[in-house]
């Protein structure tokens, strides 16, 4: 996730992209950088925060009424000043900024170099500039076209050149893009908020369309170069509205863009057959083929996150998985070896536990592979293999997004192991290539039904405790839920597997109490089933999360949140997000800071 910015009008452009880049600072901010048309093309860019950007203008500014920006949060290339945004061709000619990831930037940037190409980057979005000034015979706008053509992926790219003053042409694919239509002036941002104290009046831009943006104005096609006629429309959000995208608080926010995050999360990585990419991870075949344990180390949701790994490990590629906690890990004395894999799972990176443990367990010779959200984080300059979430900027201290992340990035990495130790049967490896594929659509559908979470919200916000039972896969989705709820709620929650309850928490089952049970596993069914009625035969109110399919639920149920059906092993995926609205709603209802929850700290860098 990355955050673009564009400006024609009468005004100087450079005041105006910084505010903007400001403004969209939560979608990324390793570095920053801005473009201003004056005649030439000047570029002006800087590694860290906006700040870093400002203090260069300062001392080099930019005049100039057209111009494009962008604040960066890295995935192809470490954030560094070269790496920033925006990039050019060789000539200075053509610049480009981009959000998200060109798929097929490998061939192409081989296919480049064979023709002699130069670049002083290692970003994606250099290759873009290259292949538009390739391409460009005397109109930007077929040039952009037939870029796009040979362009894989899910991005929104803004692109300006000398040779046509007063124009920006963009395109969106997936990656969100707006036009503000102001008086004599346009903007382009990556969202509303950024440009909204500047004007009201908005184009949205959709998937596979392009938006030529002058000083009077936006014409609209599409890809192939057909007219589009879309409405503009009227914001009256507030300015707190605006910076949340319109929702009450970053964690429903980024609840929400979980769809996105998924599909950003695969982009590139992930074949229809189950074959799979990983840019960053360099372990060999033979050391996959000789390791005969896997760690997995985090903390809290990253925790929860490396159940859902563990158990991946074990039952699908027969390999033997351990997930500790990086606290009790860095203490345990663990007995590891090269022919060992340790997984640190770290949305900050910069988790001090975490870090600890990661370092313990290299010292010990397993070698280390981290699987993060931010871009040279302290995790991944220690690790020996990368693999990054991409889930972007997560500002709520609840963790959704992330964790989201962290569970894709497990399949991911499972199927690549997988198929090297030939554990994985193909069927089960393309079964599952698609369901990845199929869970962004999944995951909006779960959204839409976000009013069960409020009737479920409704039904415990007055508890003393709540429980949280499932099995197997659903156990960590239970442990997951828990957590949600105490950190955001304070209401007191704890989670087991269902098969425990009975040696123990069932004595404080009585009348009303909610028991949350989660039922994904096909498998084990009937048995998760015992718990509920163990719990309803003690008064006890059960609130399940179900697939559509699970009509035996509704004898037992008090409240049933329902999610499509998809293949068991992704269950966890789809029932995580019932859970976190449930959380959300509970802890709206009980008026508490939901995006700032008391005495927590979105990165914990103390032991
Ligand atoms: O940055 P990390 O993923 O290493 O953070 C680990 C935990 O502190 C974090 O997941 C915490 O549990 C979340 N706030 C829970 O929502």
């Amino acid at each position: 996730m990355c955050g673009i910015m564009g400006y024609v009008g009468p005004q100087e452009a450079t005041p105006i992209l910084v505010d903007g880049l400001r403004r969209l600072e939560y979608r990324g901010y390793d570095s920053a950088g801005i473009a201003v048309a004056n005649g030439s093309i000047d570029i002006r860019k800087a590694q860290g925060k906006i700040v870093n950007l400002e203090t260069l203008l300062e001392v080099e500014p930019l005049a100039g009424s057209v111009g494009i920006g962008h604040t960066r949060w890295a995935t192809h290339g470490v954030p560094s000043d070269k790496n920033a945004h925006p990039h050019s061709d060789p000539s200075g000619e053509f610049v480009v900024v981009h959000n998200g990831i060109i798929e097929n930037f490998q061939s192409l940037k081989e296919g480049l170099i064979d023709k002699g190409a130069e670049f002083t980057s290692e970003t994606d979005t250099e290759i873009l500039a290259h292949l538009i000034a390739r391409e460009y015979d005397g109109d930007i706008v077929e040039a952009v076209r037939r870029t796009v053509a040979l362009s894989e992926g899910a991005y929104a790219m803004v692109v300006m050149t000398k040779r046509e003053p007063g124009k920006i042409v963009a395109v969106r694919k997936i990656s969100p893009l707006v036009v503000g239509l102001g008086d004599g002036e346009t903007f382009l941002a990556s969202d509303i908020p950024a440009v909204l104290h500047r004007t009201r009046d908005f184009i949205i831009i959709e998937d596979d369309e392009m938006v030529i943006v002058t000083a009077d104005g936006a014409t609209v096609e599409t890809i192939d170069g057909s007219p589009v006629d879309r409405e503009v429309i009227h914001i009256d959000w507030d300015s707190q509205q605006a910076e949340k995208g319109g929702y009450e608080h970053f964690m429903l926010k980024e609840i929400n863009e979980q769809p996105a995050v998924i599909t950003e999360t695969l982009a590139g990585r992930l074949d229809e057959d189950g074959t799979v990419w990983l840019e960053d991870v360099s372990f060999d075949d033979d050391y996959v083929r000789d390791l005969d344990r896997v760690w997995i180390t985090a903390c809290g949701t990253a925790y929860h996150a490396g159940l859902i790994g563990q158990e991946i490990f074990r039952r699908v590629l027969r390999l033997p998985a351990n997930v500790e906690y990086a606290h009790e890990l860095r203490y345990a004395d663990p007995i590891m070896s090269s022919n060992q894999l340790t997984i640190a799972i770290s949305q900050s990176g910069e988790t001090a536990d975490t870090l600890a443990a990661a370092r313990q367990a290299g010292e010990q010779g397993s070698r280390m592979l981290a699987i993060t959200n931010v871009v040279g984080s302290t995790l991944a300059r220690y690790a020996d293999d990368i693999l990054y979430t991409r889930a972007g900027p997560e500002i709520s201290v609840a963790s959704t997004k992330a964790y989201m992340a962290m569970l894709i990035a497990q399949y991911l990495l499972a199927l690549r192991i997988g198929a090297v130790r030939g554990t994985v049967d193909p069927d089960l490896a393309a079964a599952l290539s698609h369901g990845l594929h199929q869970m962004p659509g999944v995951i909006e559908e779960v959204l839409s039904r976000e009013p069960q979470a409020i009737v479920a919200a409704e039904a415990i916000k007055d508890a003393q405790d709540v429980y949280f039972i499932g099995r197997g896969l659903d156990y960590a989705i239970a442990m997951e839920g828990s957590l949600k709820l105490k950190e955001i709620s304070y209401l007191h929650s704890e989670a087991m597997p269902a098969g425990e309850l009975k040696h123990g928490t069932l004595a404080l089952i009585t009348d009303g109490v909610p028991v949350v049970v989660i039922l994904t596993q096909r498998a084990v069914y009937d048995k998760t089933i015992s718990a509920v009625q163990e719990v309803k035969a003690r008064g006890g109110r059960i609130i399940a999360v179900a697939y559509d399919t699970d009509t035996e639920i509704d004898k037992y149920a008090d409240i049933v949140m329902r999610i499509p059906d998809v293949e068991d092993l992704l269950g966890p995926v789809a029932a995580v997000v019932p859970l976190q609205l449930l959380a959300y709603h509970v802890a709206r209802m009980r008026d508490h800071d939901i995006d700032q929850p008391r005495n927590l700290a979105k990165s914990v860098t103390v032991e």
